[in-house]
């Protein structure tokens, strides 16, 4: 069984390259043998991820990620049982909310800057479909 979990948290530090790539390193290392995939999107603070996998296996990474001190606030924005993944390619993919996905935001929200704490999971959801289908991931920073 396939499930998509959605979050949102707030960095406890800026976010900077080092420590998204430290986060990055981390999932590219642990997530292909646990069968999760996913997208890790970040900006203003603020970080999105889905994860999708195996039930058993998100909700086992889904309550480490949790408890990592790099972020707080950790919020369940949507959980399903879905028959396809998104993000099938990647092992986590980036996504910064830099000016080029500005518009990509806009389109969602009143506000080019990422707050996924005020927008609905749904609408959020959305926004990380189309950052995959627009071209705006990256594999690796
Ligand atoms: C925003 C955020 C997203 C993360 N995403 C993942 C992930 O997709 N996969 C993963 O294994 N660890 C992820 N981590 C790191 C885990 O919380 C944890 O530190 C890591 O799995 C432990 O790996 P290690 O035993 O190699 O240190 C994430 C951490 C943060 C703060």
């Amino acid at each position: 069984m396939l499930v998509r979990l959605i979050y949102a948290s707030r960095s406890t530090t800026p976010i900077t390259s080092e420590l998204v790539k430290q986060i990055l390193d981390a999932a590219h290392q642990h997530n292909p043998e646990r069968g999760i995939t996913g997208v890790l999107c970040y900006g203003d603070g603020v970080f999105v991820q889905a994860l999708e996998g195996g039930r058993t296996e998100v909700n086992a990474l889904y309550q480490a990620i949790c408890r990592d001190s790099r972020h707080r606030d950790v919020t369940l924005l949507t959980y399903a049982e879905v028959d396809q993944r998104e993000f099938a390619c990647w092992s986590m993919a980036q996504a910064p909310l830099d000016k080029k996905n500005a518009a990509l935001l806009l389109r969602h929200s009143s506000s080019p800057v990422l707050d996924p704490f005020r927008l609905s999971g749904q609408t959020t959801s959305r926004l990380l479909s189309e950052l995959g289908s627009s071209g705006g991931l990256r594999s690796k920073g």
